[in-house]
């Protein structure tokens, strides 16, 4: 989408903003029947005490919670087993917006994780098998080899997840929707998940 003069701003008025953000992004985010994606900066504490940032698919939005999947050996893995708190920011600079969601972070169901990695293509699947610290550390030509030797051993289009295969979901206590114009100030709603379970909502510049 191309953000027209005048177009943002008139659609964007924070006085039309749904009182619960979860609405709002649920406008924003594709549905669960969409599958996996788009992509999201996920931000984490590293055990070190330093930022700790890479890029993961949104692997769905459930209406509550923003689901991502990963390996359970991996950095990310470690760092929110020491502390179940995330960022995720996603950017859509064609349409002018950026959501950043911080958040709670639990593992998701057996079963939400078998169906995540159903979702996700064939080379996603494969990664998920094939992914480890020795093949990275291998030439190129052999990480071809044992991808290769994988796909020869389990043909099986139905493959099941490895045992590392590790889901987790976001759950917000804050929301952050920036929206950007051409012709007008960009701005942000924040809101903040209070107590009680309501959220406050103030305006913020961009
Ligand atoms: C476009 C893109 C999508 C990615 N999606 C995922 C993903 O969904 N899950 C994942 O674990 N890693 C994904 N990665 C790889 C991560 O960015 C990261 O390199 C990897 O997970 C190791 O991160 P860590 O060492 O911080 O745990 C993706 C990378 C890119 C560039």
């Amino acid at each position: 989408m191309t953000v027209l003069p005048g177009q943002a701003a008139a659609q964007d008025d924070a006085a039309a903003a749904p009182a619960d953000p979860l609405v709002l992004a649920a406008s924003w985010l594709p549905s669960a029947e969409d599958g996996p994606g788009p992509t999201m900066t996920l931000s984490t504490l590293g055990l070190d005490g330093y930022p700790s940032a890479r890029t993961v698919l949104l692997s769905r939005f459930d209406g509550e919670r923003l689901h991502f999947h990963t390996d359970s050996r991996s950095r990310k893995a470690a760092e929110l087993a020491a502390l179940p708190r995330a960022a995720v920011t996603l950017v859509w600079p064609e349409a002018a917006r950026q959501l950043v969601v911080v958040g709670d972070v639990a593992p998701v169901t057996d079963a939400e994780a078998r169906a995540a990695y159903a979702a996700r293509t064939r080379y996603l699947q494969v990664l998920a098998w094939v992914n480890d610290h020795e093949a990275a550390a291998d030439t190129a030509a052999r990480r071809r080899e044992l991808w290769a030797a994988f796909e020869h051993e389990r043909p099986d289009t139905d493959l099941e997840p490895p045992s590392t295969w590790a889901g987790f979901a976001l759950t917000p206590v804050r929301m952050l929707f920036w929206r950007g114009a051409t012709d007008a100030a960009s701005n942000r709603l924040a809101y903040e998940r209070q107590a009680d379970g309501s959220w406050s909502q103030e305006s913020w510049p961009g």
